[in-house]
């Protein structure tokens, strides 16, 4: 068993995959969650939501590591009993679109009520995304008004981002492309770095660590996210100049500019936009800290405002292939925010549905693998939901890809024909071959127009 132990304050699948990460690599871990029924499924060795890969180690440590693993309803124990605790816990955004801090204070709280009766050196991390000053200001501060310990000598504190996505947690927790460590001072740093040192061995040697202040960290979480979600947007603002210039492909333009070695292609990818719980709450968070600086950020507005056009792009598109689309059935196939997953957090499909709405188009019908109940409980009866892909087209006159689920992309043109009453399709994440489509039936996809 390696030498320090950690507590992990927050269950969510940042905090869940760590822990079970670092259990597996003989790391005593002592996770945290308020909520009794989800701390005994962990217990039990059974995962409470689904991440790739992340039942599998549950089932690896209940074989060969157990006890590695455990978890507690309070964390107050869970601090006092490990040497160091990283705090993992939500930063949603407030209806004014800022960040709410609320859990990382309670948190924070109860760390320094921990500390208070600890006599031992502690090492707190912030693994959550917080604005910059937040590691600070208010998790060390409290910690060290609650406890009555000095940071630095009784404790120490570093802010280390995660860059973690959905479906790869459990992957990009054992390959990370570098390990950002914020530090209060040289020891906490020290410390952080001789854990990591220990859990990643020999993949370090392809993966930096670099040092930083606290709020240098912060600001990197946001950098990563901000440009991730620029580089859509600008994907998109070029999709739509791509469509001003008859035969343009936006696929092939994005391809062309992503083999510059300074910029790569990742996250070049035009379609109805993105989602999911990260880019567009962490844009907002930022933005909004940035105004209460006295800066306003033109960029990040620019890169929102993109965003949300795009659902309405696509329903342009449709009507102008398919003549208003009020009276007619639609589907939608995909409604998750991206593949591999049932979050519907941000999911391009709710804006393209409300869009809909808004011109009174109210005969609509989405299907998908996985996220059916949970786009349920986000859009209930706006739309009717499909237990399959024909269910889905049965009747419709015009199907819009929305998720670029692998059941979609092996359907061919006759399978629109088959099932729909006309087979207009808008291809909303160029998952279908633009000729091939394009020549067997009315055919419209981001990116891209036709001469006549
Ligand atoms: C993201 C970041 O990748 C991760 O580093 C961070 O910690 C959390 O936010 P995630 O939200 O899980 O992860 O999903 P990601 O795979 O990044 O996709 C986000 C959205 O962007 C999806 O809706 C996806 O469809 C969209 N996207 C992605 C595009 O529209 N085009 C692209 O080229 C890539």
């Amino acid at each position: 068993m390696y030498k320090y132990s950690v507590s992990i304050l927050g269950t969510g699948f940042i905090g869940l995959c760590s822990a079970a990460c670092f259990a597996q690599k003989e790391i005593k871990v002592i996770a945290s969650t308020h909520d009794e029924k989800k701390a005994k499924l962990i217990n039990d060795g059974i995962a409470p939501f689904f991440e790739a890969n992340l039942q599998e180690i549950l089932d690896e440590i209940k074989a060969k590591n157990q006890g590695m693993l455990q978890c507690l309803t309070g964390s107050i124990d869970a601090i006092a009993a490990t040497d160091i605790s990283m705090i993992t816990q939500g930063t949603p955004m407030r209806a004014d679109k800022s960040i709410d801090l609320s859990f990382i204070e309670t948190t924070a709280k109860e760390i320094g009520m921990a500390l208070k009766n600890k006599d031992k050196y502690h090492l707190v991390v912030v693994r959550s995304t917080v604005v910059p000053g937040t590691s600070r200001n208010l998790v060390g501060r409290l910690i060290t008004e609650i406890s009555g310990k000095i940071p630095g000598k009784d404790f120490g504190l570093c802010m280390q981002p995660e860059f973690l996505a959905e479906g790869r947690s459990i992957e990009d927790t054992f390959n990370p492309d570098r390990i950002i460590i914020g530090e209060f001072d040289e020891k906490s740093g020290s410390m952080l770095q001789e854990f990591y040192e220990y859990f990643y061995g020999e993949h370090l040697k392809n993966c930096p660590i670099m040092r930083m202040n606290l709020e240098s960290a912060e600001l990197v979480k946001y950098g990563n996210n901000s440009l991730l979600s620029t580089k859509i947007s600008y994907a998109n603002e070029f999709a739509n100049f791509a469509e001003l210039v008859p035969n343009v492909d936006i696929v092939q333009v994005m391809k062309g500019v992503g083999l510059d070695y300074r910029i790569n292609s990742r996250f070049l990818g035009a379609g109805v936009g993105f989602g999911g719980s990260c880019f567009h709450k962490d844009v907002n968070a930022i933005k909004a800290w940035a105004k209460t600086k006295g800066y306003t950020s033109r960029l990040l507005e620019a890169v929102l405002g993109i965003n949300d056009d795009q659902a309405i792009h696509v329903v342009d598109i449709a009507e102008e292939l398919a003549g208003t689309l009020a009276g007619k059935r639609i589907s939608l196939l995909g409604l998750a925010f991206k593949p591999g997953t049932d979050d519907m957090r941000e999911a391009a499909s709710i804006r393209v549905v409300d869009e809909l709405l808004k011109r009174g188009i109210k005969d609509i019908v989405g299907y998908d693998p996985k996220a059916n109940e949970t786009a349920e409980r986000e859009m209930g009866k706006k739309i009717e939901y499909a237990t399959s892909i024909e269910a889905a087209l049965k009747d419709s006159e015009c199907a819009f890809l929305i998720t670029e689920w692998d059941e979609f992309k092996s359907l061919s043109p006759d399978d629109f024909k088959k099932h729909m009453k006309t087979p207009n399709l808008i291809d909303g994440r160029r998952i279908y071959d633009y000729d091939t489509f394009h020549a067997a039936l009315p055919f419209r996809a981001i990116g891209r127009t036709d001469l006549k």
